[in-house]
């Protein structure tokens, strides 16, 4: 009889897992959340108790040897994703890998060659921005078909929540997770940029970068908060620390100890080439502002995101867009209530990648299905990132190694 629930083992029961992974995978008819790991006891009890996780374990190998699951998702921090991800396909599990993949080349081409010699199904984070996301795979489409001609240049600046101003959090708490050498600073923090960048244009053929640390020293709230937090929730619902954590005192130092700006000039397989700058800013921009959003333009036409809306061409081959508005250009709309928008948390009934992820990987392993966003793509924006780096050390241009037929 073919299987009808994937079980799941969930390893790292943080912030990530607490907001957005547990609380939907609970909803799945064809999940159950099998296990989960942590570290911190009071965390595996929280996820036992508010979501409903069978088993508890404080040891990743422990639970990967004793518990009856299918697939491991992988919500540590960073330093731990290589070792998890390899132990789990050595174990013959399915994985889901939250960003980034690797920091180092061979150790995500060892994942990616892992999960392939064993067939497995693995998707790799984060699956926003790829054709995972109707709307993305409509632009890649429309790109490919020459709705904006040749394409001449792009920009890209990804801040995310890195403001620095006094009492404006930037990553508030995760010495692991954000600051630590092993964790590839915010470089690594936001694939977000490369990804957005490869899921209009395609794959990426160079990258010259400049890259560096350049506020060395900050303050976070202390890891002792989440465990209060976790040890009081009762609605999975509620389950979201962000919204504690940016009001709470950042009393404990903490040494950037990984790059927190990267400088990124791309090159594309298209010819098309273009800047992407990852870093801090002062102060989150002005409400409706130009946030550094995705602009590509080409001989034909532009594509713009933001200027609410999610996205908008304005072309000369009008026959390719599938409709066109009295201004000239074709938008794509903001999906979800944007009332109750509030970062870094997705939009209520806007496309939200942690759920999109989970439903996917599930129902990949459950029809034997190809994942989208699979180690090829987590590999190919993995060099983009180790790209960069490697360019600023070397101040030369860093040729990829790696390609996608995207
Ligand atoms: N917080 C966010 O909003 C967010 C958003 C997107 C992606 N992410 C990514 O999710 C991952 C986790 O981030 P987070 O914010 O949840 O961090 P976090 O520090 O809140 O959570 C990580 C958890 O992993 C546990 N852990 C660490 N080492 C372990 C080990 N050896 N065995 C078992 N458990 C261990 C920690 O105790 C902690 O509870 C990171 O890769 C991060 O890049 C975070």
């Amino acid at each position: 009889m073919a299987k009808e629930k994937v079980k799941i083992g969930v390893v790292g029961c943080g912030v990530v897992a607490a907001a957005y992974y547990l609380p939907y995978l609970m909803t799945l008819d064809n999940a159950e959340i099998t296990a989960v790991c942590d570290l911190h006891a009071v965390r595996t009890e929280a996820c036992a108790r508010v979501f409903g996780a069978k088993e508890q374990y404080g040891d990743y190998y422990d639970m990967l040897e004793k518990s009856d699951i299918d697939a491991v998702f992988i919500l540590t921090a960073p330093g731990t994703h290589v070792p998890f991800a390899l132990a789990a396909i050595e174990a013959g599990k399915h994985i889901l890998i939250q960003k980034p993949m690797a920091t180092d080349l061979d150790d995500a081409r060892k994942i990616r060659d892992g999960v392939r010699a064993a067939g497995l199904k693995a998707v790799i984070e984060p699956s926003s921005s790829t054709p995972l996301d109707p709307d993305f795979a409509v632009l890649r489409d429309l790109v490919k078909q020459g709705v904006l001609g040749d394409i001449l240049w792009f920009s890209l600046g990804a801040t995310g929540p890195t403001s620095y101003a006094p009492g404006l959090a930037s990553n508030p708490y995760g010495k692991a997770a954000f600051f630590a050498a092993d964790s590839g600073g915010f470089l690594f923090d936001l694939p977000y940029a490369p990804t957005n960048i490869v899921g209009v244009l395609g794959p990426c053929k160079s990258v010259f970068a400049h890259a560096k640390i350049s506020v060395a020293d900050d303050f976070i709230v202390p890891e002792s908060e989440f465990d209060k937090f976790m040890a009081q929730i009762s609605d999975p619902q509620d389950a979201n620390y962000w919204d504690v954590v940016v009001n709470l005192p950042r009393t404990e130092p903490v040494k950037m100890e990984a790059v927190d700006q990267a400088y990124s000039l791309y090159e594309m397989a298209d010819g098309s080439h273009g800047a992407c700058h990852v870093g801090r800013i002062y102060h989150p921009i002005l409400p409706g502002a130009g946030g550094g959003a995705l602009s590509v333009y080409g001989t034909e036409g532009n594509l713009l995101f933001g200027a609410g809306y999610k996205a908008s061409i304005i072309s000369s081959r009008r026959e390719l867009l599938p409709e066109v508005s009295e201004d000239g250009w074709f938008h794509i709309p903001l999906r979800g209530d944007r009332s109750k928008a509030r970062w870094p948390v997705p939009v209520p009934g806007a496309f939200n990648y942690y759920h999109e992820s989970s439903r996917h990987l599930v129902e990949c392993i459950l029809e034997d299905k190809e994942p989208l966003v699979n180690v090829d793509w987590g590999l190919h924006i993995t060099e983009m990132m180790v790209g960069a780096l490697k360019s600023s050390e070397t101040g030369e241009l860093y040729h990829m190694t790696t390609s996608l037929d995207y």
